[in-house]
């Protein structure tokens, strides 16, 4: 009996370590990932060890997570509920991945991971789990075990010596929080009032637009099928322009979001996010595809964006029907190249400019002044016309239409 863990190094995790090992009496494998949460990952490896664990993954795994996963997600324009740009949603299936990989290479067969009963994370991870290994056996401990507080939980911990240091765990943050090269999420805590609003200092990536410079910030990014490869005319890997968009719209106070969600196990629920560099490439990404794709396409994939986000949020990553959306939308995008300039100013993310070798703005047609006969207004007339054929047949018939 073998079983791989998501293991974060936190004290969580710590104790499903012990638990797993006292419950089930099994070998445990611990994986931890580097997906730019901006904490040493390297840590886990001393603790992990110090618990016994004998097989110890530690990856980074932030271009993967932004090339693979992230970008894929922004060429659709992707936002559930009109708001939340799915930054833990997005991360979980990259994790769902690697800890049934690593299950084939050391002949796990389970899984475990630490989210709890009541969210969106165990059923991410464990959807992708399923869809990848189908016979996979995998422990959810916040679903099993009676460590139900913040106490009981730290009792746990001093009673089987696990190496935490109390005292960081002790005034540790009083929110939930995930982080990620995308976003960093707050749950909990104060926020569980939807009436108290959330506290500034509880945002750690981002000045408040009231404290941002009061000269804006330009900024030029250059797409290429739809994705961003440079930066102000400087290539860069996938993770380095998140990472870059992170700084910059942080900086400027972009991407804070205070939201009531509704989770897919069918609850409300208050969550803060920040996510200054995707809410930076979103607006970008609606700008190059301003130019470069087809009214109808674009259209299409507006209609499609909501069940795609839906896709994402409810954790099937992994289905056969976010793949079949994925080739369609990837295909529109081979056009989508060019460059989109913008104006970065107290929280604003504003478009000043876009250009594309692909183009379909035609100033001959679309021009306000003399256009050469380019465009033919008599057109016009019988497009008109016929459009409003139906309206007129029903209206001699005597139709109503205002009371
Ligand atoms: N509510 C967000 C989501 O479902 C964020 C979840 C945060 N997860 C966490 N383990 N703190 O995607
Ligand atoms: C959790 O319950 O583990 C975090 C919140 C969520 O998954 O939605």
């Amino acid at each position: 009996k073998k079983v791989v863990l998501a293991y974060s190094g936190g004290l969580d995790t710590s104790v499903i370590v012990q638990w797993l090992k006292d419950t089930y009496q099994c070998e445990i494998v611990t994986f931890t990932a580097d997906l730019g949460q901006g904490e040493e990952v390297e840590p886990a490896r001393a603790k992990a060890e110090a618990m016994g664990v004998k097989e110890i993954y530690i990856e980074d795994l932030r271009e993967e997570f932004v090339r693979d996963f992230v970008f894929p997600m922004f060429r659709a324009n992707t936002i559930y509920e009109g708001e939340y740009l799915l930054g833990t949603s997005i991360a979980r299936p990259l994790i769902a991945k690697r800890l049934i990989e690593i299950a084939n290479e050391t002949g796990a067969d389970a899984i475990s991971h630490g989210a709890t009963g009541k969210g969106n994370d165990q059923v991410r991870f464990e959807l992708g789990a399923y869809a990848l290994k189908p016979g996979v056996k995998v422990i959810a401990p916040w679903r099993e075990w009676d460590l139900t507080s913040r106490e009981t939980l730290m009792a746990y911990a001093k009673e089987r010596n696990i190496p935490i240091d109390f005292n960081k765990a002790g005034k540790k943050s009083p929110y939930s929080m995930d982080a990620n090269l995308l976003h960093i999420s707050y749950e909990g805590g104060v926020l569980e009032d939807t009436w108290t609003e959330h506290e500034e200092d509880m945002w750690r990536w981002s000045v408040s637009p009231e404290n941002a410079p009061d000269v804006p910030t330009y900024l030029e990014l250059t797409y290429e099928r739809g994705d961003i490869v440079a930066i102000n005319g400087v290539t860069m890997s996938p993770a380095t322009v998140l990472e870059t968009l992170n700084k910059i719209g942080g900086a400027n106070g972009i991407g804070r979001l205070d939201i009531v969600e509704n989770r897919y196990v069918g609850m409300k629920s208050r969550g803060c996010y920040e996510t200054p560099g995707g809410t930076i490439m979103l607006k970008a990404h609606r700008a190059i595809e301003s130019i470069t794709l087809d009214r109808e396409v674009a259209h299409l994939k507006d209609e499609l964006m909501p069940r795609y986000a839906s896709l994402v949020y409810n954790g099937y990553w992994w289905s056969p029907e976010r793949a079949m959306l994925q080739t369609m939308i990837d295909e529109s995008q081979a056009p989508v190249n060019g460059v989109v300039r913008l104006k970065l100013y107290k929280g604003n993310v504003i478009v000043v400019g876009r250009k594309s070798d692909n183009s379909l703005f035609d100033t001959r047609i679309s021009t306000f002044e003399d256009d050469g006969g380019a465009y033919d207004q008599k057109d016009a007339e019988g497009f008109i016309k016929l459009n409003a054929l139906r309206m007129r047949i029903a209206a001699n018939n005597g139709r109503k239409l205002l009371k």
